[in-house]
């Protein structure tokens, strides 16, 4: 019996620590939620049509996006800090944004080995925002 006390102490302890604070139930999450939904329809689509279709989906989040603020930067104290991540956010949305717009106009010219090239740009443009602006993300 006495030997089940360390083990149910350790369990008891876990059950403490507090889960991460994860950012999946904010309204950016529910835009980033749609834009991978597009992003995903597009990644390997080959009809030109419904390409730029999805294209145009995501371009409609990111800009639904834009004027939100990720939560790990929500909860830095106000001041200059603060200021330069949400500035930088927006950059890098910004650039999201007109890279989902070349995707449109690659499909819209059959142009799917342009598409292969702008989705791989896109996997960048997510890690790097990912990385800066989720606090529990690689
Ligand atoms: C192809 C590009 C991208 C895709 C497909 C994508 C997809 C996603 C997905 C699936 C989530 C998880 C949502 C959830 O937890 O339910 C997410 C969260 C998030 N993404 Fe993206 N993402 C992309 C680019 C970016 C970029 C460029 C940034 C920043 C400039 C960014 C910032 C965030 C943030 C901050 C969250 C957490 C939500 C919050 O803080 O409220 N993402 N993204």
């Amino acid at each position: 019996m006495k030997k089940l006390i360390f083990p149910a102490m350790l369990l008891a302890a876990a059950c403490m620590v507090p889960a991460p604070v994860r950012a999946d139930d904010t309204p950016l999450a529910k835009e980033m939620e749609a834009m991978d939904d597009a992003y995903k329809a597009f990644r390997r689509e080959t009809d030109p049509a419904k390409g730029a279709k999805a294209a145009r989906e995501a371009q409609e989040s990111v800009l639904k996006a834009i004027p939100l603020v990720p939560a790990m930067v929500e909860k830095m104290p106000a001041g200059e800090a603060k200021d330069k991540a949400i500035a930088s956010y927006r950059t890098q949305m910004g650039k999201l944004f007109v890279s989902l717009c070349e995707v449109e106009a690659a499909f819209v010219a059959k142009d799917l080995a342009k598409v292969a090239t702008l989705v791989d740009t896109l996997k960048g443009q997510k890690k790097e925002g990912h990385n800066e602006f989720i606090e529990d993300e690689e």
